[in-house]
């Protein structure tokens, strides 16, 4: 009888609503395929490095499609920090019997995914991230679901904002780059949306809010992302919650939501308050939208290391699902584009 081939299964970098329904997908469409022995990797590299798997079967991937979090867990590990790990990894790569490997996660994840390929490794990418900011895919899971906690609590801001006249600065994930608060504001009708692709202008930002009183409307909904930077004469300034690195030199953002709403206050007199929604936008349960896109991506996964395919991420085009180089991941952030931007500026104010 032919020996089953091996394809493991990992997740890495921050948790991600979805991630359990491509784990799903990637068992159940390997059972349709037939002959396949489907190894869950935990803790995304560092279970490589740590040999630590977990079969996944039919019943163990049974009712994740509507779980947040992951089913793996999932570190920030990089197993290129040094030689001595990248050799355990690739080591343990060939002992693990691994005929492939199927990575999901975001630019970190996906990078050591890349190089692993070049080395001659059998591997195939996931797009995964809320911040929506992969190159190489139209969308990534994870967002919509994002979009839709932050556009509920922007909801939930304004009554409380207009019972009080008070100004309320709600700050939403986005390293690099402003999906979450350019949808999430959009939808939620906030009155200024405040980007990485843009330094924030305090002046533009206060005459919003003081023209509003002088219109009659006594409170005001300002959407800033984490990874905006306060613009400072010449100087951009980057708010920081911690000096500390991850292994792959990212620092800890947070806290310019706070910075903003003090100066606002301080320069217009205006109470003013800030919302951190923070992690709760990465946790529970995933959309519809997100689990139909999870699980499109969990079976063309599966369908590209059948098919013999390596070094390939699956990706959203359009309305397709198609595989794209997974070097493309490595050509830069998928930033909000200008038009999108300057649109939202009709609802400024
Ligand atoms: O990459 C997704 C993300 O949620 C970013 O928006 C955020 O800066 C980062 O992860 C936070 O990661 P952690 O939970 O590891 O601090």
């Amino acid at each position: 009888m032919e020996s089953k081939k091996r394809v493991g299964v990992l997740t890495g970098g921050g948790d991600c609503p979805g991630l359990n329904a491509v784990i799903r997908a990637v068992v159940r469409r390997s059972i349709m395929h037939g002959g396949y022995d489907i190894v869950g990797i935990k803790h995304g590299w560092r279970g490589l490095l740590e040999k630590e798997t977990v079969q996944l079967t039919r019943p163990a991937v049974s009712g994740l499609l509507p779980r947040g979090g992951t089913i793996l867990g999932t570190s920030r590990t990089n197993i290129y920090k040094n030689k001595e790990s990248q050799e355990k990894a690739y080591a343990n790569f060939r002992e693990l019997n691994l005929d492939a490997l199927i990575a999901i996660g975001g630019e970190d994840t996906l990078g050591t995914a890349q190089k692993m390929s070049q080395d001659g490794f059998n591997i195939v990418g996931v797009p995964k991230t809320i911040d929506n900011d992969l190159m190489g895919t139209d969308v990534t899971f994870g967002f919509d679901t994002a979009v839709q906690i932050a556009t509920e609590a922007i909801d939930r801001l304004h009554s409380t904002a207009e019972s009080h006249d008070r100004v309320l600065v709600c700050e939403v994930m986005g390293r690099h780059a402003g999906w979450i608060a350019t949808y999430a504001g959009l939808a939620g009708g906030a009155d200024a949306i405040l980007i990485p692709e843009k330094p924030i202008d305090l002046d533009e930002v206060c005459a919003m809010v003081e023209r509003r009183h002088d219109q009659g409307i006594f409170f005001s909904i300002i959407v800033v992302a984490e990874g905006a930077k306060i613009k400072e004469g010449q100087r951009e300034k980057e708010v920081l919650s911690s000096q500390r690195l991850d292994d792959f030199g990212h620092v800890q953002l947070g806290g310019v939501g706070d910075v903003l709403a003090k100066e606002i206050e301080k320069r217009t007199g205006y109470e003013t308050r800030v919302t951190v929604l923070g992690h709760v936008q990465r946790g529970g349960t995933p959309t519809a939208h997100d689990r139909v896109l999870a699980t499109r991506y969990g079976v063309a996964a599966m369908d590209a290391v059948h098919a013999g395919r390596s070094g390939v991420l699956v990706a959203l085009k359009g309305q397709e699902i198609v595989e794209v180089p997974l070097t493309e991941v490595a050509s830069g952030i998928r930033t909000v584009n200008e038009d999108l931007y300057q649109m939202t500026k009709t609802f400024w104010g």
